[in-house]
C-alpha cells in the first residue's frame, strides 16, 4: 500500500470556484509570425516569422549560431524594437497598440534585463547599484534599500551588500546585476548571454540562480551561446538564419540535459518530447 502522495501544484492555482474547463491562462509572451528585416541595399532580412509563447515561470534558453538573431528576437520580445511584421502580447497586451510613455512603463515595471557586461555603477555598492535600477518605481530610499536587500539575499550576496563593483568577482557582479533585475519584482527577466563574461563554475551559479528565478513565478528568456549552460533550462529555443528550428521541453526529472536537436530533421513544430538521446550527466 502506498500512502497518498500530494499533488504538485500549477504555478498559478486557478481563481476558487472557477471550473477548470475555464479560458486557459493568459501566455506571458506571445508572438506572432514575428519578422525583422532592416533597409539597405539589399535589405537584410533577420527574422522570418517567429510564432511562440511563453507561459508564467518558464526558463527557457534561446540558442543559435552567431548572427542567428538571437539578440534581435530578444530585442523585439522585451520592447526594446519593434518587428517589421508581425505581432508581440506582453500578458495579453499588444505591443503595437502601446504608446511609447504606456511601452517605457511597461519596461520599467515589468522587465528585468541583464547582459554580458554587468554595467554596474563603481562608485556605488552592491546595494545601491540594485537600488539605482529601482530609481523611475517612484518608491522611496528606504523601500528601495529594503527591496534591494531583499533581491540580493535572493542571489546569496547579503554579505557583499557594501562592497563595490571592483571588490566583487566577475560572478558575483552579475549576480548582483541579477538582483538589480529582479528588485522590483518584474514578470520578465532577459538576459543575453548574461555568462559570456564568466568561467564555467560562475557561468553555472548564475544559471542556476536565474531558474531559481523563474521557480518563483518569473518568467526567464537567457540567450546563450553555451549549450551545457542551455541544457540547465526547461525549455530550449534554437534559432537558424532568424527562423525558429526546434522547440524543445526537458523531461521533468530534476536537472538532465534534454535530447540534441537534430539540425535540419527534427520537429520544429513541437510535437513531442524529444526522445531517447541523452547525454552523460557531468555531475
Ligand atoms: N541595426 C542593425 N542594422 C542592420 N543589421 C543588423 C542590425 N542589428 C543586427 N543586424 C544583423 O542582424 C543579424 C542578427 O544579429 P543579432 O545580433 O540578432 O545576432 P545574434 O544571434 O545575437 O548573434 P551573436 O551570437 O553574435 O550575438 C546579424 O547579421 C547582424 O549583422
Ligand atoms: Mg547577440
Amino acid at each position: 500500500m502506498t500512502e497518498s502522495t500530494p499533488i504538485p501544484r500549477p504555478l498559478q492555482d486557478p481563481p476558487a470556484g472557477r471550473a477548470r474547463s475555464a479560458s486557459p491562462p493568459t501566455p506571458r509572451l506571445r508572438l506572432d509570425q514575428v519578422c525583422k528585416t532592416y533597409p539597405g541595399s539589399p535589405p537584410l532580412t533577420v527574422l522570418t516569422r517567429v510564432s511562440l509563447e511563453v507561459m508564467p515561470g518558464e526558463d527557457l534558453a534561446l540558442v543559435g549560431p552567431s548572427g542567428s538573431g538571437k539578440t534581435t528576437l530578444l530585442s523585439i520580445m522585451s520592447s526594446l524594437d519593434r518587428p517589421t511584421a508581425g505581432e508581440v502580447w506582453i500578458d495579453g497586451l499588444k505591443l503595437a497598440d502601446l504608446g511609447p510613455a504606456d511601452q517605457a512603463r511597461l519596461r520599467a515595471e515589468s522587465i528585468g534585463f541583464v547582459f554580458q557586461q554587468f554595467h554596474l555603477l563603481p562608485t556605488l555598492t552592491a546595494w545601491e547599484n540594485v537600488a539605482e535600477g529601482m530609481l523611475y518605481s517612484g518608491w522611496r530610499r528606504r523601500r528601495r534599500r529594503e527591496a534591494a536587500m531583499t533581491a540580493l539575499e535572493r542571489v546569496g550576496l547579503t554579505a557583499r551588500a557594501d562592497h563595490r563593483p571592483s571588490q566583487l568577482s566577475g560572478g558575483e557582479q552579475q549576480r548582483v546585476a541579477l538582483a538589480r533585475a529582479i528588485a522590483g519584482e518584474p514578470r520578465l527577466v532577459f538576459a543575453d548571454e548574461p555568462t559570456g563574461a564568466l568561467d564555467q563554475a560562475a557561468g553555472r551559479r548564475v544559471a542556476d540562480d536565474l531558474r531559481a528565478i523563474a521557480a518563483s513565478g518569473t518568467t526567464v528568456i537567457v540567450v546563450t551561446h553555451n549549450q551545457e549552460l542551455a541544457d540547465r533550462f526547461s525549455r530550449r529555443l534554437s534559432l537558424l538564419d532568424g527562423r525558429l528550428v526546434a522547440d524543445e521541453r526537458r523531461p521533468d526529472d530534476g536537472g538532465r540535459p534534454v535530447a540534441a536537436a537534430e539540425p535540419g530533421g527534427g520537429d520544429p513544430g513541437g510535437g513531442g518530447r524529444p526522445g531517447g538521446e541523452r547525454r552523460p550527466d557531468d555531475g
